[in-house]
C-alpha cells in the first residue's frame, strides 16, 4: 500500500468517496471467477441457509444484502427461498451496476451459481436463476446507517465485506453490524463476511477505508443480537490482496 494511504488516515463513512467506487475494477480483481476463498464461503453459507430452510420451509422470505456493491453471489445464495430481495448500497456507481444486472446478469455470475448448485436446494432449484433474479431483486440506493430506528422487515440477510470496510472507525463498524442485525426479524438466518485486520483497500486507483478488527471483536460485536453464532476463519492461505490477515465468515440467527 503506498504511503499516505488510508492505513494512516482516519476516514469516517460519510467522508469516503463512495460514488467513485469502480465496479468494473472491483469485479476484475474479485469476482471474474470463483476464487478458492469464495468457494469456501459459498459452501458455508449454502449449508447454513440450506439446513435452516429444510427444517423451517416458511414463506414468504424477504432477503436483504446490505452494502451489496458489485457482488451478486450473496443474493444468489438467498434466491431459492425469497419472494423479494433488496440490494442496498450507498454508492451511485455500484447501484447503477446492480440495476444494469437486473435484466440479465453477466455470465461471470454463472460460475457462482454453479458453485452454489453443487448441493442441496440450489441443485434442485426449478427456476432459471437469471429469470428469477430479474423477477424478485430490487436495488435501492441508501445509507445503511439511515435505517437505524426503522421497523425490522427482512427475514434473511447477508452483509459481505461492509461493516469493517466502510470506515476506519470502530464505532462505525459496531453501528453497521447493529444496523444490519436490527433490521432482521427474530429468528432470521444471516451470513456476514469480514476482512480481518484490513488496512483499507484500493479500487480503480482510489483507496477506501477499513477498520482493523480482529475475529474476537467481530464475534463479540454480533453476540448480543445473535443465537447460534459461528465465526469461521477462511482463506488465510489464499489471500486476494495484501493488507489483511484473513477473511471471517459469521453466521447464525437474529435473536428475539
Ligand atoms: C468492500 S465493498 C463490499 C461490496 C460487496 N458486498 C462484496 O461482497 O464485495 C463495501 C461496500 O459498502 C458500500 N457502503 C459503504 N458505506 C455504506 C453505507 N453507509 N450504506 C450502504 N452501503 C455502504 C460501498 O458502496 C461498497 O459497495
Amino acid at each position: 500500500m503506498p504511503s499516505g494511504s488510508l492505513g494512516d488516515l482516519p476516514q469516517l463513512n460519510a467522508e469516503a468517496l463512495w460514488d467513485e467506487f469502480n465496479p468494473a475494477d472491483y469485479i476484475s480483481h474479485n469476482y471474474r471467477t470463483v476464487l478458492p476463498v469464495d468457494a469456501k464461503i459459498i459452501a458455508i453459507v449454502r449449508d447454513h441457509f440450506g439446513d435452516h430452510f429444510r427444517r423451517f420451509p416458511e414463506r414468504p422470505v424477504r432477503g436483504v444484502d446490505m452494502g451489496a456493491g458489485p457482488n451478486l453471489y450473496p443474493a444468489l445464495a438467498m434466491l431459492p427461498w425469497c419472494e423479494e430481495i433488496t440490494l442496498l448500497d450507498r454508492s451511485k456507481r455500484n447501484v447503477a451496476y446492480l440495476r444494469d444486472q437486473l435484466d440479465s446478469y453477466d455470465t461471470n455470475w454463472d460460475a457462482f451459481w454453479q458453485e452454489l448448485s453443487r448441493k442441496g436446494p440450489y441443485a434442485a432449484y426449478p427456476h432459471d436463476p437469471r429469470v428469477r433474479f430479474k423477477q424478485i431483486v430490487r436495488v435501492k440506493q441508501g445509507d445503511l446507517f439511515d435505517l437505524a430506528g426503522r421497523q425490522r422487515r427482512w427475514t434473511l440477510g447477508t452483509m459481505f465485506f461492509v461493516a469493517e470496510s466502510l470506515s476506519t472507525s470502530e464505532t462505525d463498524f459496531q453501528r453497521a453490524t447493529e444496523c444490519f442485525l436490527d433490521h432482521l426479524e427474530p429468528g432470521a438466518p444471516f451470513a456476514a463476511a469480514f476482512m480481518e485486520e484490513s488496512e483499507g483497500y484500493e479500487v480503480g486507483g482510489r483507496y477506501f477505508p477499513a477498520c482493523k478488527v480482529r475475529r474476537e471483536l467481530i464475534h463479540s460485536s454480533l453476540l448480543d443480537r445473535v443465537e447460534g453464532l459461528q465465526t469461521i476463519r477462511v482463506g488465510e492461505q489464499d489471500k486476494v490482496r495484501d493488507g489483511y490477515t484473513s477473511m471471517i465468515v459469521a453466521h447464525g440467527f437474529r435473536s428475539a
